[in-house]
């Protein structure tokens, strides 16, 4: 049987440039506003490439039912959710295993950020709504769900911040976007830490990769990660700083 001849395609250019003409150390655009849904007591929307999320944080109240509560802090219940037309599939509106799981991670993520410990027996609800994904959703909403967490005035030893970091074509790269992550050597890794202290408090890695590539990865990812965080502070700061008072 005849071989079929697939086209090799070139992730990065002999310019360095990728194939949506960024660098290899280049996020995508972004765009984070702060108090975009009145009815929750914090919210954010985002988009990031392609990507556009809502984030809503309600709390800390009462938690329900009365089980799921800790008398030692309180619980953080993170919903990601993704709209049925937000891939090129319609996605089932099921909660997907995949929806579970990433809404495990963005939690526990999320509460390595909060004084979780000062308001015991309540609960925390983050919910994220994906309504157009083009890979990094996770990232986005925990992005997201961070600048919602800190509209709602819940206090927090620092944000939490991500990119994705990975491989395509035998380039490292930093936040790769659908097409990359679909390379046949493709690595993903989700990636978000706490923008002060460093610490990391997501880490996912679809594929393998080499120490060393981990190590000429990562700090890309840091230095990346460094841009959103100011942009997160920017769209708190477009809200608050107005001679401190509340923009309507
Ligand atoms: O979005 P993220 O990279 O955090 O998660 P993923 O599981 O690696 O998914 C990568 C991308 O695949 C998503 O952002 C969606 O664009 C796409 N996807 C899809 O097309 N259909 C699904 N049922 C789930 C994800």
């Amino acid at each position: 049987m005849a071989k079929k001849t697939e086209e090799k395609i070139v992730y990065v250019d002999s310019k360095g440039k990728r194939l949506d003409g960024r660098k290899v150390e280049e996020l995508r655009p972004i765009k984070i506003r702060a108090g975009v849904i009145p009815s929750a007591d914090g919210s954010a929307y985002l988009e990031w490439g392609q990507n556009k999320v809502f984030a809503a944080v309600h709390g800390p109240r009462p938690c329900l039912p009365k089980h799921t509560a800790s008398p030692y802090k309180a619980v953080i219940k993170f919903d990601y959710k993704m709209a049925t037309f937000s891939v090129p599939d319609r996605k089932n509106p099921r909660p997907s295993r995949r929806e579970i799981e990433i809404s495990k991670v963005c939690g526990e993520a999320l509460e390595k950020a909060i004084f979780v410990e000062r308001f015991p027996n309540t609960e925390i609800v983050v919910i994220v709504a994906v309504i157009d994904s083009d890979a990094g959703s996770r990232i986005a909403s925990l992005t997201a769900a961070s600048v919602a967490m800190a509209d709602a005035g819940i206090p927090m030893r620092d944000m939490v911040t991500g990119t994705g970091i990975g491989r395509a074509g035998g380039k490292m790269l930093v936040d790769l976007n659908k097409a990359e992550e679909d390379a046949p050597d493709a690595v993903d890794i989700p990636l978000a830490i706490l923008p002060n202290s460093k610490e990391i408090v997501l880490l996912q890695m679809d594929g393998i990769m080499t120490k060393k590539e981990w190590e000429d990865v990562y700090p890309l990812g840091e230095k990346a990660i460094m841009q959103v965080y100011e942009l997160q502070k920017n769209a708190l700061k477009a809200k608050y700083a107005k001679n401190g008072v509340e923009e309507k």
